[in-house]
C-alpha cells in the first residue's frame, strides 16, 4: 500500500512516521510514504501558496493551483493503465477537514484495500473548494476540535490504516480477528510491583484461574464503558439482546452470533425476532428472517444507502430465497449447513501432527501456507467466490498449511467474515488424515483466541460432513442460504 501526502510540511511528517511500526513497515517495503511539497506546485515566484478570501474574513486561504498541480503529478503517476494509458479514474483523495466524516475503525479497514491513498493537508483558513471537488474522495476529521494543520490527522490515517495492512503487524491474521471488544472499553490492566503506593492488584488476577479472569475483565469493561462512553454501551446492550433472540437457536444463527462475541457485528436492523447484522471487516450482511413476513420488511429496516452496497446476504430458515432475490438482485445462491463446534475443550491432536511445531514421523508440519505456494492454493481450490476472493484471502495471511516433508498437502483458511472453510487436499495426498488435522489445528487455535469455531458445509459435500461428524461438530438441522452477485 502507498501513502501519498501532499502537505506544506513533508518534514513533519517525513521525521515523525520514520519511527517503530510503521518505519519498519516503511524500511522493509510493506508500505511507502512519500510526502509531496505543495510549494514545489506554486507558479509564483516567490513560491506563495496562500491568498486572501473572496467575501472577506481572517486569514489566508490556500489557493487551488498549487494544490491541484501536487495532486495531479500522484494521479497521473499511479492512475495509469499497464499500458500506460492515462485512467480518467480519481485516486482515492482523502482531505483531513474538522468537518469531515468522523474517523473510525470501519473506514481505516476500507482505506486498508486501496493500492495507493493521498492525503492532502490544509493550512490557513483552508483550501480553495474547487480544487477540493475536483480532487477529493473522503472528508475525514479525527475529532471534534481544530488542529493549525492537517498532518497531525493526516498521521493518525496512516498509522491506523498501516497497521490493517497484511505483514505490518507479522501476524496477519490477528489484526483481523481482533475484536473491536465487542463495543466494550478495555479493562484495567497491571503490571509488577503487586503493591505500588499502597495500591494492589485486584486479587483475582493472582489466582491463575482463567475463567474468572475473563470474568473479572468483562464485568470491568462493561462498568467502564457505563461509565465513560454511554454511546458504546447502548450498542453492547442492544447487541446482547439480539444474541440472546438468536441463542434459542444457536446452531443455526451461529454465524450471526460469533459476528456478535467477536465484536464486528454492526445492527442494522432490530425489531422482534428479525435481526439484520452487517460484518464490520467483510461487507456480508445477515438476516435472521424468523418471521413468516420478514422477506419483505428486510428492506424496510435497510438505509437506502445500504442497499446497494449489499453484494452478498446471508439468509436463515429461509423458504422463500426467490423473493428475496426478487427484491435485491443477488442471483447466486449456495445453500448449506452450519457446523459447529460447541465444546469448550480443545480436540485430542494425538498422533495428528505435533503442536511443537516438528515434523510427524510421517514428516507432517502445519503452519501458515508460504508465499512460494500460493499458485498452488489457487489452482487446487475452486472458491464459488472466485479467485480474486482467493487470492486476497492468500494476501490477508487467511490459509493455513500442512507441509509433509516440507511440500505442501492440503491447507485450510478462514473466510473474511470468520467461518472456517476452504479446506483442500492435494490428491496425492489424500487418506492420510491431513483434513483431520488441519481442521483440528484451527478449532484448537480458534478456541484459543476465545471463539466458537464454525463453517458451513454444502449439502452435497459427503466427505465434509462425514468430516464434521467426526470431529464432534453438531450440524444446523435446517439449511442457510449465501446469496450474492
Ligand atoms: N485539520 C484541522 N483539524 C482537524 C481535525 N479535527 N480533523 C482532521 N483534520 C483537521
Amino acid at each position: 500500500m502507498n501513502f501519498h501526502i501532499l502537505t506544506l510540511f513533508p518534514e513533519m511528517i517525513d521525521e515523525a512516521m520514520n519511527k517503530s511500526i510503521i518505519g519498519r513497515a516503511i524500511e522493509n517495503n510493506t508500505i511507502s510514504l512519500e510526502t509531496v511539497n505543495i510549494r514545489d506546485f506554486s507558479t509564483n515566484k516567490h513560491k506563495k501558496v496562500d491568498d486572501y478570501t473572496y467575501g472577506g474574513g481572517a486569514g489566508m486561504l490556500m489557493q487551488a493551483q498549487p494544490v491541484y498541480d501536487a495532486w495531479m503529478s500522484v494521479n497521473e503517476k499511479v492512475s495509469s493503465n499497464s499500458d500506460g494509458n492515462s485512467k480518467s479514474q480519481k485516486v482515492r483523495t482523502i482531505y483531513v477537514t474538522p468537518q469531515g466524516t468522523p474517523f473510525n475503525q470501519n473506514m481505516a479497514k476500507d482505506f486498508s484495500k486501496e493500492e495507493n491513498l493521498v492525503i492532502i493537508c490544509g493550512h490557513y483558513e483552508g483550501i480553495d473548494e474547487r480544487v477540493l471537488e475536483e480532487t477529493v474522495t473522503d472528508y475525514v476529521s479525527i475529532g471534534d476540535y481544530v488542529l493549525t494543520g492537517g498532518e497531525l490527522a493526516a498521521m493518525i490515517i496512516v498509522d491506523a490504516v498501516s497497521r490493517l495492512v497484511p505483514g505490518v503487524l507479522h501476524n496477519d491474521i490477528s489484526a483481523e480477528t481482533e475484536s473491536f471488544h465487542n463495543n466494550l472499553l478495555e479493562y484495567p490492566q497491571y503490571s509488577r510491583p503487586k503493591v505500588w503506593m499502597e495500591k494492589e492488584v485486584p486479587q483475582v488476577l493472582l489466582t491463575g484461574d482463567s475463567k474468572k479472569i475473563a470474568e473479572w475483565r468483562l464485568q470491568e469493561s462493561v462498568k467502564r464503558t457505563k461509565e465513560r462512553r454511554m454511546d458504546l454501551y447502548e450498542k453492547y446492550e442492544e447487541l446482547q439482546k439480539c444474541k440472546a433472540v438468536m441463542l434459542k437457536q444457536k446452531l443455526i444463527h451461529i454465524d450471526m452470533i460469533e459476528l456478535i462475541n467477536r465484536g464486528r457485528a454492526e445492527l442494522i436492523y432490530l425489531k422482534d425476532n428479525e435481526i439484520l447484522l452487517k460484518d464490520l471487516l467483510s461487507d456480508v450482511y445477515f438476516h435472521t428472517d424468523l418471521s413468516d413476513e420478514a422477506h419483505e420488511k428486510i428492506l424496510e429496516g435497510m438505509p437506502e444507502y445500504e442497499l446497494d452496497k449489499i453484494k452478498c446476504l446471508v439468509i436463515h430458515q429461509n423458504e422463500n430465497v426467490g423473493k428475496i432475490q426478487k427484491l435485491i438482485r443477488l442471483n447466486d445462491v449456495v445453500e448449506c449447513y452450519q457446523a459447529v463446534y460447541t465444546l469448550k475443550e480443545k480436540l485430542a491432536v494425538s498422533s495428528l501432527y505435533n503442536v511443537d511445531n516438528s515434523p510427524t514421523k510421517d514428516g507432517l508440519v502445519i503452519k501458515p501456507v508460504e508465499l512460494s505456494d500460493y499458485e498452488k492454493v489457487k489452482s487446487n481450490y475452486k472458491s464459488y467466490d472466485g479467485i480474486e476472493y482467493v487470492e486476497r484471502r492468500l494476501s490477508e495471511g487467511a490459509f493455513t498449511g500442512a507441509y509433509v516433508n516440507g511440500k505442501l498437502a492440503g491447507f485450510i483458511g478462514r473466510h473474511g467474515e470468520g467461518s472456517i472453510g476452504m479446506l483442500c487436499v492435494l490428491p496425492e495426498y489424500r487418506n492420510k488424515k491431513i483434513a483431520m488435522a488441519l481442521e483440528t489445528y484451527l478449532i484448537n487455535k480458534e478456541l484459543e483466541e476465545g471463539m466458537i469455531p464454525y463453517g458451513q458445509v454444502c449439502l452435497d459435500n459427503v466427505p465434509s460432513l462425514n468430516l464434521q461428524k467426526k470431529l464432534g461438530l453438531y450440524m444446523s438441522k435446517k439449511s442457510i442460504f449465501w446469496l450474492s452477485e
